[in-house]
C-alpha cells in the first residue's frame, strides 16, 4: 500500500503506532553489529528523527551506501523512543536510497565547520543545522513582516530595482548598462553617451525604494516595500552587504513621533513573533553559540526604547571620553556616528535600544524634514545592541520651496527628481517613513555575528559566487 510522506516536524508531534514514510538527508549514522541508527533531517525542523534499522543481508548492503549527506526514504513503524531524546522514532521496514554521498568529497564531512569555511561552500551550507535554523528564521520573519503590515491595512508596493535616481545621494550605486564596454559611444564632450544606452539614460540598481514609496503613500495612505537593494560601497564589515533586503514603510499623515512609535512597535512585534513561532531554532542558536540570545530578545520586547536627540548623544559620548573611554573615531557635533559610538550609547550607557533623532542636516539625505533651527533634520536612526543602526528613517520635507532649495544646495539634478517633487507640488502632505535592514534584523534575532551568515548567498566586495 502506498503511503504519503510525512515531514519530520510533523512526525515528531505524532503518537507512536502508525506506519510512516519519511524522506530526507542523513546527518549521522552509527550502530553496532545488529542495529544501525540514522539521524534523518528534512529541513522542516532543527530536530532529526531517529531511524532504527535492523541489520540483515538486504539492509547491510543498503547501509554500506548510506553516509552523512546521503538522501534516503524510510518506511516503517513510528514507535516510542527510549534513548533518542525524542518521544518517537522510526523502526524501519524499508529503505530507499535516492542519492549517495561520497564521504571523501562531501564538503560538510570535514571537521572544520567554522563560519569562514562554510562561506567557501555556501552552496552546501543550508544543509547544516545552523544554516537550516537561520534560513527558517529568515523565512518566518519575512512572513511576519507581511502579516504585520497587512493587519494594519498597509498596501504592499513594488518599487523598481532599476532606477535613474539616487535616493540616498551617497554615490554608491551599481551601474546598469548594455553599452559595449569595449566601445563606449561618446557625446560631444567626450563622455559616455547614455542616450544610446538601453533606457536612453544613465541607470543603476536602486539603493532604496523610498522615493517611489512616497509616491505610493501620498496616494494610498500607507504602503510598505520589501525587496532587494544594492550598494556599491566598499565596506568589508560584518554588517554590510552589497545586496541586501530592506523593508520600507511610508505613511501619509505620520510625523516623526508617529514614525518612531511604528518602528518600535514593528520591531517588537517581529522579535516576539520569532520567540513565539521559531523557538526551537532560536533555542538551538542560543545553546550553541550565544547563551544570552533569548534573554536579549526578551529584554527588547519588554523595554521602552530610549528617544534621544543627536545633540544629547554627542554630549554623552564627549562625557564618556572625558571619563577615559577610548574610541577609534573622533566625536564632535556634526560628525556622522560610527558603529562604536552607537554601540556605546546602546550597550554601555543606556543598556537598551535607542532611537536617535535630530541629526545635523549635512550628514543626512536631502529629503528629510528640516527643523526650525536650520541645522538639524527630523531623522531617526534606531540603534540596537550588538548591531548599531538597524533602522534609518525620517519625517519627509513636505514644503516644496524648502525641498527644492535643498536639492539645489546639494547640487542634485532637479530634472531627474521632477516626478518626486510633484508630490509636494500637488496636494503635498506631511508624511514619514523608514527602512529596516532585513539582514540587520536577522543578525539580532539569530545572534549571528556576521551579516554574510544570515543571507543564503551573500554579495560582498570581490564575492559573487553562485
Ligand atoms: O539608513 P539607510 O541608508 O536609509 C535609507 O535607505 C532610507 N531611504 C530608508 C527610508 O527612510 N525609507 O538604510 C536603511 C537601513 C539601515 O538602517 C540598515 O539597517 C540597512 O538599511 N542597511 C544595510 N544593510 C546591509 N548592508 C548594507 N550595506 C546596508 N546599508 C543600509
Ligand atoms: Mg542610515
Amino acid at each position: 500500500m502506498e503511503i504519503l510522506r510525512t515531514k519530520v516536524k510533523d512526525l515528531l508531534q505524532m503518537k507512536a503506532g502508525s506506519e510512516v514514510l519519511a524522506k530526507g538527508w542523513v546527518r549521522t549514522k552509527r550502530g553496532n553489529k545488529e542495529i544501525a541508527f540514522i539521524a534523518l533531517n528534512d529541513g522542516s525542523t532543527i530536530k532529526n528523527v531517529q531511524v532504527v534499522v535492523d541489520k540483515n543481508e538486504k539492509t547491510e548492503a543498503q547501509l554500506s551506501k548510506i553516509s552523512t549527506g546521503a538522501c534516503i526514504g524510510v518506511r516503517g513503524q513510528l514507535v516510542e523512543s527510549v534513548g533518542s531524546g525524542q518521544a518517537v522514532e522510526i523502526h524501519a521496514s524499508e529503505l530507499e536510497i535516492f542519492g549517495e554521498c561520497d564521504p571523501m568529497r562531501y564538503p560538510l564531512q570535514k571537521k572544520d565547520t567554522s563560519f569562514e569555511y562554510l562561506r567557501t561552500v555556501a552552496h552546501m551550507r543550508p544543509r547544516t543545522n545552523t544554516f537550516g535554523a537561520v534560513l527558517r528564521l529568515r523565512s518566518q520573519m519575512a512572513y511576519a513582516i507581511h502579516e504585520y503590515f497587512h493587519s494594519k491595512g498597509f498596501v504592499y508596493l513594488n518599487t523598481p530595482l532599476i532606477t535613474a535616481s539616487d535616493c540616498e545621494g551617497a554615490g554608491q550605486m551599481f551601474q546598469v548598462t548594455t553599452l559595449d564596454l569595449n566601445n563606449v559611444p561618446k557625446n560631444k564632450k567626450g563622455q559616455p553617451d547614455f542616450t544610446k544606452d538601453f533606457f536612453g539614460k544613465q541607470t543603476s540598481l536602486t539603493v532604496s525604494g523610498q522615493l517611489e514609496g512616497e509616491l505610493g503613500a501620498t496616494a494610498l495612505g500607507e504602503i510598505y516595500t520589501f525587496g532587494p537593494t544594492f550598494r556599491a560601497e566598499n565596506s568589508n564589515t560584518p554588517r554590510h552587504l552589497a545586496e541586501f533586503w530592506m523593508i520600507e514603510p511610508e505613511m501619509a499623515f505620520y510625523d516623526i513621533k508617529d514614525n518612531m512609535d511604528l518602528a518600535e512597535d514593528f520591531i517588537k512585534h517581529l522579535v516576539k513573533y520569532a520567540l513565539d513561532n521559531c523557538y526551537d531554532d532560536i533555542q538551538f542558536l542560543n545553546d550553541r553559540y550565544d547563551p544570552e540570545l533569548i534573554d536579549r530578545l526578551k529584554s527588547v520586547i519588554g523595554t521602552d526604547f530610549v528617544r534621544l536627540e543627536y545633540t544629547e548623544g554627542i554630549k554623552i559620548l564627549e562625557e564618556a571620553i572625558k571619563n577615559g573611554v577610548q574610541f577609534e573615531y573622533p566625536v564632535y557635533w556634526g560628525v556622522d556616528l560610527q558603529s562604536e559610538h552607537e554601540r556605546y550609547l546602546v550597550e554601555k550607557h543606556f543598556n537598551k535600544p535607542v532611537i536617535l533623532t535630530g541629526y545635523p542636516k549635512d550628514i543626512k539625505a536631502f529629503y528629510m524634514k528640516q527643523n526650525e533651527d536650520g541645522k538639524t533634520v527630523r531623522a531617526m536612526d534606531v540603534l540596537f545592541p550588538k548591531i548599531g543602526e538597524i533602522i534609518g528613517g525620517s519625517e519627509r520635507e513636505a514644503d516644496l520651496a524648502k525641498l527644492e532649495a535643498r536639492i539645489d544646495e546639494l547640487q542634485m539634478s532637479r530634472k531627474n527628481l521632477e516626478w518626486y517633487v510633484d508630490t509636494r507640488r500637488f496636494g503635498s502632505c506631511p508624511h514619514s517613513g523608514f527602512g529596516l535592514g532585513f539582514e540587520r534584523l536577522l543578525l539580532f534575532v539569530t545572534g549571528m555575528q556576521n551579516i554574510r551568515d544570515v543571507i543564503p548567498f551573500p554579495r560582498t566586495p570581490k564575492n559573487a559566487e553562485y
